[in-house]
This record gives C-alpha cells, structure tokens and sequence, in this order.
C-alpha cells in the first residue's frame, strides 16, 4: 500500500459494524465510569511519570470529561455506508480541535498510543465479567476512530513534510493498527 493510502483516514480506516456499536453502547452502560478514569490516571501516572506536570491537580473532573468524549463518540457513531459505522462528520472538527488543545499543553502523538492500550488494558480489568473479545475489539476500534480525528490535523503536516519524523511514524503505527486488524 502506497504512503498517501495509509495517511488517508477516510479510505483506509477500518469502520464498525452495527454490532460492535451496539456491543459499545452496552458496554458503557455496565462501566463504572468513575473508577475507570480513576484508575487510568493513576496507573498512566506510575508507568509515565514524567507526563504528570501537564495535568491539573483536580483530576475528578478531567476523568468525567474523558469519559463524556468516549460516551459522545460512541453514541455518534454514524452509518455511513451498509453496515459501516465511523465517526460522525459533524463531530471531526471539533475532535481536531480537542486535539489541538492537546498538542498547546504538551501532549504528543505517541501519547495517545500510551494512553489507548493503557485504557484497553484496564477496561478489561474492570470488567472481566461483560468484556468478550468483541467488546474489546470494539472498544479498540472506537479509541482509533477517536484518536485518528484528534490527530488528523497532524496528519496533515505529517504527510506534507518528512522532517517530523516522530509524528509520521506514530501516525502510521496507529493507521497500520486500524487497516491491519
Ligand atoms: C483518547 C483521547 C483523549 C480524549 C478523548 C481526551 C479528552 C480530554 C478532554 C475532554 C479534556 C478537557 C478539555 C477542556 O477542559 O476543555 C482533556 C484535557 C487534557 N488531556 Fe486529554 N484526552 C485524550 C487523550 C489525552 C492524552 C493521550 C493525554 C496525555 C497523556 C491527555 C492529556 C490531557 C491534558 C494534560 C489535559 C489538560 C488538563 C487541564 O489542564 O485542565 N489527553 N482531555
């Protein structure tokens, strides 16, 4: 596959099914969304310290503003073609510009990488019970769909210079997940 096919979202990205958005929508209604962001932040926090300086003190409310974005995302999945859900068009921009205010307190392409796993890893902790390897897959598609869209201003310097070479090769290793599974 050619470099401009893997840096094309539009065409390469893997969509959802319908029964991997209904399997989400479940699953979000079986989490309990509190101890989830708490935990994230503080196993992100043990493994990554060197991340911590760019959060606020206070991060109850950060973890229920994460988890209102993945509750946006995934009750806005859309369906674009015959059983092909991706995000919804209206929800891109301001998923880019999410993005940006990411990239102005520091955070890097590479941390999204860290921070997807690191989700996955303790959604399935949490919910033993309820998460079948669909749920999993499904969960891991969305965070895709997500960070594709936080990024995909990046993406856009990423392919129009070949300097930056960090942005380019995080952008593919997330690109390469979503078209590889
Ligand atoms: C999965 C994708 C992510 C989503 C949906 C997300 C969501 C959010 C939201 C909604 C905010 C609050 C913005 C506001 O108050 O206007 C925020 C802030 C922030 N996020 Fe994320 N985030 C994501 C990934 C990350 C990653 C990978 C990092 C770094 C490891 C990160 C670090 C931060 C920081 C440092 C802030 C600013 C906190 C503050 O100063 O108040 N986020 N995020």
């Amino acid at each position: 596959m050619g470099k401009k096919g893997i840096l094309h979202p539009k065409i390469t990205m893997k969509n959802l099914t319908s029964s991997q958005v209904e399997a989400l929508k479940k699953s979000l209604r079986q989490l309990e969304t509190e101890r989830l962001a708490a935990e994230f932040y503080e196993t992100l926090f043990k493994r990554y310290p060197q991340v911590k300086a760019m959060f606020p003190t206070d991060m109850k409310e950060l973890g229920i503003k994460l988890m209102s974005v993945f509750e946006l995302v995934i009750y806005s999945f859309e369906e674009k073609s015959h059983n092909q859900f991706s995000l919804q068009d209206t929800l891109v921009r301001p998923m880019q510009e999410l993005g940006k205010q990411h990239e102005a307190k520091g955070v890097l392409p590479e941390h999204y990488t860290i921070a997807n796993d690191l989700l996955l890893e303790i959604l399935v902790k949490q919910n033993k019970n309820t998460f079948t390897e669909e749920v999993e897959k499904s969960w891991e598609l969305a965070l895709q769909h997500l960070t594709v869209a936080m990024l995909s201003r990046n993406k856009e310097r990423a392919s129009a210079t070949t300097t930056d070479s960090t942005l380019r090769d995080t952008f593919h290793s997330i690109m390469k997940k979503v078209i590889g599974k």
